[in-house]
C-alpha cells in the first residue's frame, strides 16, 4: 500500500521514461530528498543506479534509507559547489520546503549547463501531508514559469492523482530567471508568494495537536481546533 505524498508508480514511469541509459551512463546524478520513506520502496535510486552513472548521490534533510548526505535543499551549492552534477533528480519534496524557490534556484545551480532535472511535486487537491512540513501545491502552468529559464522537455500532470512530472534541460549559457511567482499555500489555502513564519509555526503546532490529541478532548475546543485549520483532514 503506497502512504500518502511518496513517488508513486506513476512518477516512477516518468522518471524511468527520461532517464535513459545515455543520460545516466557514467554521470554524476543528484537525489534532493532521497530518503526512502516507504515499505516496499518505490524510489528512481534503484533503476538509476541500475544504469550505472559515476557517481548517484542522494540528500536529505534527515537521515535514513536512500540519504548519502544529510544536508537541506537549500544549501545544495554550498555542499557540492556549483555545476556539479550532470542530473539532478527529486520526487515529492518541492512541497515540503519553506522557501521553494531557493530549492529551485539551488538545484538549477547545482545542476551543470547542458544537465537535466526531473521533479515530482503535488497540485491542489492532494490532501495534507507533512514531511516534515507540507506548505505548497503547484500547478503545471506554475511549473512552466518556474522551469522557463530552462528548455522545456516534458512538463505534465500526474495521470492518477493531482501532481506535476517536470523533466527539463538546463541549457548552454544558463541565465536563472526563478519568479516570484504565487503558488497554493495549505496554510492559508489561497495563492501566496510567501507565508509568515508564525502563520506557518500556528497552523502546523494546530494540525499536529489535533492530530495527536484533539479526538479526546471536549467538543468545543475540538470544533475551535477545526474552525481555525479549516476542516483540513487530520
Ligand atoms: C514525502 S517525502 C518523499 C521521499 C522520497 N523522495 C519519495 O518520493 O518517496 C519528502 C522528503 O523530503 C525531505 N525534505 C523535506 N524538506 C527538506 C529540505 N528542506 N531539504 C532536504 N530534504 C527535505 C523529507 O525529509 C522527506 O524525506
Amino acid at each position: 500500500m503506497l502512504a500518502v505524498g511518496m513517488c508513486n508508480d506513476t512518477g516512477l514511469a516518468f522518471g524511468e521514461r527520461w532517464l535513459s541509459a545515455a543520460r545516466i551512463q557514467g554521470k554524476r546524478v543528484l537525489e534532493v530528498g532521497s530518503r526512502q520513506v516507504q515499505q516496499p520502496s518505490i524510489s528512481l535510486r534503484g533503476p538509476v543506479t541500475a544504469l550505472q552513472p559515476r557517481e548517484y548521490v542522494g540528500v536529505d534533510l534527515l537521515p535514513g534509507p536512500g540519504v548519502d548526505v544529510v544536508c537541506p535543499a537549500e544549501r545544495l551549492v554550498e555542499q557540492f559547489g556549483p555545476a556539479a552534477f550532470d542530473v539532478v533528480l527529486s520526487t515529492e519534496m518541492l512541497e515540503h520546503v519553506a522557501d521553494w524557490r531557493a530549492v529551485v534556484s539551488a538545484m538549477k545551480r547545482v545542476c551543470k549547463p547542458g544537465g537535466f532535472l526531473l521533479l515530482t511535486t503535488r497540485s491542489p487537491g492532494f490532501p495534507y501531508h507533512a514531511w516534515p512540513h507540507d506548505h505548497w501545491r503547484f500547478e503545471r502552468d506554475d511549473l512552466r514559469a518556474v522551469f522557463a529559464d530552462c528548455v522545456e522537455l516534458a512538463i505534465e500532470s500526474d495521470p492518477k492523482e493531482p501532481g506535476v512530472f517536470v523533466w527539463v534541460q538546463k541549457p548552454e549559457g544558463f541565465v536563472e530567471r526563478t519568479p516570484e511567482l504565487p503558488v497554493y499555500s495549505m496554510v492559508t489555502r489561497r495563492r501566496r508568494r510567501s507565508v509568515p513564519r508564525v502563520r506557518t509555526f500556528v497552523f502546523t503546532t494546530l494540525f499536529g495537536l489535533r492530530r495527536r490529541y484533539v479526538q479526546g478532548v471536549p467538543r468545543p475546543l475540538r470544533n475551535l481546533v477545526n474552525r481555525l485549520l479549516g476542516r483540513r483532514p487530520a
